[in-house]
């Protein structure tokens, strides 16, 4: 694994945008992975902003997101399609078709699965994904478990990923129970993948996953096999490493 600790927020975002952007300036056609949350939010305001400068174009690029809430239309505020397609696809003028995320409202949820799964595979597989990571350890929606989960799937969140989801609904109980999500193999058959937390919060998880063994009770910590991971960190959530 590869460390980029930085002094603070700031570094950390630039340092996350610069490898993204130096991904696609290498690779105009890199198949993205994108996540959601609150993490990868001024990321993405970087690479607005670099691409409104001219340094890196998007044109080319295919991207894919790691997951998405069962039951929200993608008209929801709330929605992952909602949120990518405001904080990032748009303002990179993304045309319709380039972006991907598993539809949440299918009617056969199980084959929406294996359809977003064949899809990443005709796309060659992901280039570089980034990750947040839960507070229990969770890449995309995958959940401490008692084995690593394959494929994209249907995962029941836990109550501390509803818990902390809350703030973003009326309620609690507005709060989804499920979400679509790629699977711990369909993530490490990225060829990168960049990790990246702010803030002293995290500082546990980010001990226990790249710090303690690999288990699926800590997903994360499967990153530790992966050849080519790089964690990007601001000094707060690198504080107990
Ligand atoms: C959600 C997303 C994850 C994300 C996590 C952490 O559960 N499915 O992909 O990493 O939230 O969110 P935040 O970045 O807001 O801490």
């Amino acid at each position: 694994m590869h460390w980029i600790v930085c002094p603070d927020r700031q570094a950390q975002t630039k340092a996350c945008a610069a490898i993204i952007a130096a991904q696609v300036l290498q690779k105009p056609d890199s198949v993205l992975g994108f996540a959601t949350g609150s993490t990868p939010l001024a990321t993405y305001r970087e690479l607005i902003d670099l691409k409104r400068a001219g340094v890196v174009s998007f044109e080319l690029a295919r991207t894919f997101n790691l997951d998405e809430y069962v039951g929200l239309p993608i008209d929801h505020p709330q929605s992952y399609y909602r949120f990518m397609w405001d904080n990032l696809f748009a303002p990179l003028e993304f045309r319709p078709g380039q972006a991907q995320l598993p539809n949440g409202m299918a009617d056969d949820l199980g084959a929406e699965c294996a359809r977003y799964e064949r899809e990443i595979e005709s796309a060659g597989f992901i280039d570089l994904q980034l990750l947040g990571i839960g507070h229990d350890g969770h890449i995309g929606f995958n959940e401490p478990a008692d084995v690593f989960s394959k494929d994209t799937h249907v995962e029941t969140l836990a109550e501390r990923t509803i818990d902390a989801n809350r703030r973003f609904f009326a309620t609690r109980d507005e709060v989804p129970r499920t979400a679509l999500t790629m699977g711990v193999g369909t993530i490490m058959r990225s060829r990168r993948i960049l990790l990246t937390a702010f803030g002293a919060d995290k500082a546990d998880v980010i001990r226990e996953a790249f710090c303690g063994p690999v288990t699926p009770r800590v997903t994360a910590s499967i990153l530790q096999f992966h050849a080519d991971c790089t964690i990007v960190l601001d000094s707060e959530a690198a504080s107990k490493l």
